[in-house]
């Protein structure tokens, strides 16, 4: 069996492409610019990179984009005053700080602290309840690239068992939860699942993960996903990105997968690409939800 390859890279630009043009529109109806405000504190390696990444893609996209840097010593009060100016400014459509934060920051407080109307990674309780409840205001981002890469790759979702392993609040709880709606929309085949989600204490994992359509990967553990634990021609989603010596690895083991799945997500080039695409899509979501809302519209 030759497999599919799911390339998040070109869907990206694609997505890209599409945003282009509405950000276009919405700075001629509307005279104002979406603008994402990034917050890091300290410097960690891998968030300089999302961040540099996040600021260069909005730009492509016609997007404003800031970078509001705090010492790596910066204190919650510090840190709330930001996010609170943040929240005031108008001139400010939707607000990411970047995780992790350095300890001893709790990382809770200070994203419930984000309006719920600027939260564009919808990590907020009242935007997670939201989605829950199938009225989202804003789709999480990693698991909204998972959709994407499904639905674009013309991959059915609803009726499938999608088995997902991993129970984060950024991935396998809001996708499952996405995933499992009767509706949405992006029509009758996107959504309408039947979701299992594993974890580190699941029993029998193998012969769950083997029962899966759809299997999606987010555990954070390099080539966690072995060739038995995927059933012959299901489609597996490889959300991790795990660094190992000096490359990134993926939680498949995609070489030994790779002859047995229909249609495999790689890493790099896979989901990663598609989680900024999709941020920028909440950030013109929450210019234009502050547009229409000061227009009493
Ligand atoms: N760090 C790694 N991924 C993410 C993300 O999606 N959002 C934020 N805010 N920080 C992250």
């Amino acid at each position: 069996m030759t497999v599919k390859l799911l390339s998040g890279t070109q869907l990206a630009a694609t997505l890209r492409e599409e945003l282009k043009a509405e950000v276009s529109q919405f700075i001629d109806r509307h005279q104002i610019k979406p603008t994402l405000a990034a917050v890091l504190v300290g410097n960690d390696p891998a968030s300089e990179v999302y961040v540099r990444n996040k600021h260069r893609a909005s730009q492509s996209i016609g997007m404003n984009s800031q970078l509001h840097r705090l010492d790596s010593t910066a204190s919650m009060h510090e840190l709330l005053s930001l996010v609170n100016r943040l929240n005031a400014d108008p001139d400010v459509h939707g607000i990411l700080v970047q995780l992790p934060l350095p300890k001893p920051l709790d990382a809770t407080s200070v994203l419930d602290s984000i309006h719920p109307d600027k939260d564009v990674d919808a990590f907020h309780p009242e935007n997670v309840g939201r989605i829950l409840q199938g009225r989202p205001r804003f789709l999480p981002c990693t698991p909204h690239g998972v959709q994407q890469l499904l639905i674009r790759n013309s991959i059915p979702i609803s009726g499938q068992h999608v088995v997902i392993v991993g129970r984060s609040d950024i991935v396998g709880k809001p996708l499952a939860a996405m995933l499992v709606q009767r509706q949405c929309g992006y029509g009758p085949n996107a959504v309408n699942a039947t979701v299992t989600v594993c974890h580190t204490g699941t029993r029998n994992l193998s012969e769950i993960t083997r029962s899966g359509d759809i299997l999606v990967a987010a555990v954070g553990q390099p080539r966690f996903i072995t060739a038995e634990m995927v059933r012959p021609g299901a489609t597996v989603i490889d959300v991790g990105i795990n660094r190992v010596g000096d490359s990134l690895v993926g939680d498949v083991d995609f070489a030994a997968v790779s002859p047995i799945a229909g249609a495999l997500s790689p890493v790099p080039g896979g989901v990663g690409p598609l989680t900024i695409a999709m941020l920028l899509r909440n950030t013109l979501v929450a210019a234009q939800l502050q547009a229409t809302s000061r227009a009493g519209e």
